[in-house]
């Protein structure tokens, strides 16, 4: 008789007895009993083919009565092609994926909405609301994955929509829906059948509290494409970002915001970030253009200092990369020879952005400083730079894009790093600047031209 063999369902770690934890991925439940196996036979797949051979032409649905979402896809649903949806609960997934069905339908086209979490009723509620209802969407509530590969197999839908991966079983396997296994099982049963259908698929996909795709890694690899809703579920601002296309480039964002009938585009992208018209003589915040894709987009940066009480020094940062703020701030004591180890610092990056371009090191730099000094700064002021730990200031790459963004909406200064090709052609001044010291002089030209500098703090 065999000795039975353990497999990690996660990173396929073979063991010779069960365990709870997988020592290779630090996965917890993904191994179980697998019956080796001896030879097997072949499968029928079609034989190697000359390259030259393979019709490229694969059928492409667009979207382009959503300009957003077609802008993130780049080139559209390619037939045979697998998208997973992933985001937190209640950020807009089933929204979306209800308001692509009706892109579908509207193409003459059907769709197999496939929900395991939520009732017809609901879905047809939703439906109503989004004014999606159409003859050619068909809703399916199920939870297991032989009915749903038997409905495709037997409806031929052009368009699948699996809401969602976590609550579908497959009864051959044992596990509680959203274990590792059962989702890489069924994700891969729906994988194999999109493929034979030359259907597309989308899985709608839940995150865990860490924020990775709840499920094994290989469900990242299992599918051509992967979308991820982000954005402060809170407000109405909704980020749709691509981690992985194999149709096209991840470069590009779509911004939208969550209306009473859907998800829309926004009127003005560039200020999408920027939750209110900006005041004037305001200290501890700064305006930073950050290129997402070939757009620009300018984000507000605010910063809090106050001194502390006992204790430690609290720092918080929302939107922000806690390391690099530290790195930031320790880079500021540094070269200004000021002391904020007894000071509480908060920073936040509104609308719900996360920031990561090094780009905005500078903003983020000057808003901390602004606050320090209390700092009453024009409204009307840009900043662009990456910050070195030697304090001083590199070029960026697109600065003439900032640049030309800034002075297309009317703003009057832009600290800049000095860049022989910057333009000057522009309606901006630019204040050009090498190190942290030229900066915070710029800082206090622009702020004395606009209000009374304040007494340091
Ligand atoms: N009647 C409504 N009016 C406006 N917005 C709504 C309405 N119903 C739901 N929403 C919005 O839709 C969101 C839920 O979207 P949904 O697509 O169900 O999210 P997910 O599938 O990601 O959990 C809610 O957070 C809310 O913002
Ligand atoms: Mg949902």
């Amino acid at each position: 008789m065999k000795s039975p063999v353990f497999v990690c369902q996660s990173c396929q770690e073979p063991y010779t007895r069960w365990q709870g934890q997988c020592n290779q991925c630090l996965e917890w439940n993904s191994i179980y009993e697998t019956v080796a196996k001896g030879p097997v036979a072949l499968d029928a797949s079609p034989p190697p083919t000359p390259i030259t051979d393979i019709d490229i032409n694969s059928p492409v649905l667009y979207t382009k009565t959503l300009p957003e979402l077609d802008r993130v896809l780049g080139n559209g649903l390619v037939m045979g092609a697998t998208t997973l949806l992933g985001g937190e609960p209640g950020i807009g997934k089933s929204t979306l994926a209800m308001q692509l069905a009706k892109i579908v339908t509207d193409s003459q086209l059907s769709v197999l909405y496939v929900s395991a979490e939520e009732s017809t009723t609901q879905l047809a509620l939703r439906a109503n609301r989004l004014n999606c209802l159409s003859k050619a969407l068909t809703v399916y509530t199920t939870q297991s994955m032989s009915n749903i590969v038997d409905q495709i197999q037997k409806q031929r839908p052009s368009i699948v929509i699996l809401d969602s991966i976590q609550v579908v079983k497959d009864t051959g396997l044992p596990g509680v829906p959203g274990s590792v296994s059962q989702v890489h099982h069924c994700a891969n049963r729906l994988v194999s059948v999109t493929k034979t259908m030359g259907c597309h698929s989308i899985i709608v996909g839940h995150i865990t509290k860490e924020g990775g795709l709840a499920g094994p890694k290989v469900l990242e690899h299992l599918v051509d494409i992967i979308l991820f809703f982000e954005g402060d579920r809170y407000q109405s601002q909704r980020i749709l970002r691509c981690f992985k296309n194999r149709y096209g480039s991840t470069e590009e964002i779509g911004l939208f915001t969550m209306e009473k009938n859907g998800l829309v585009a926004n009127r003005h992208p560039e200020k999408s970030f920027l939750d209110r018209p900006l005041k004037p003589n305001q200290s501890g915040s700064m305006i930073v253009p950050i290129q997402e894709g070939s757009r620009v987009f300018l984000i507000e940066i605010q910063a809090l200092v106050v001194s502390s009480g006992y204790g430690m020094a609290k720092r918080t940062f929302v939107g922000v990369d806690q390391n690099r703020i530290n790195i930031l701030i320790a880079t500021l004591e540094k070269n200004l020879s000021i002391k904020l180890s007894n000071k509480d610092i908060f920073v936040t990056v509104i609308g719900g952005y996360k920031l990561s371009q090094p780009a905005a090191d500078l903003g983020i730099l000057l808003s901390i400083l602004s606050a320090f000094y209390t700092l009453p700064l024009s409204h009307l002021l840009g900043v662009v730079g990456e910050v070195d730990l030697t304090g001083h200031i590199r070029p960026v790459k697109q600065l003439n894009k900032y640049i030309q963004e800034l002075s297309g909406l009317g703003f009057q200064y832009c600290i800049a790093p000095h860049q022989p090709n910057s333009t000057k052609n522009t309606t901006l001044t630019i204040l050009e600047a090498t190190t942290i010291q030229d900066a915070v002089q710029h800082l206090l030209k622009v702020s004395k031209k606009n209000g009374k500098v304040a007494e340091s703090g």
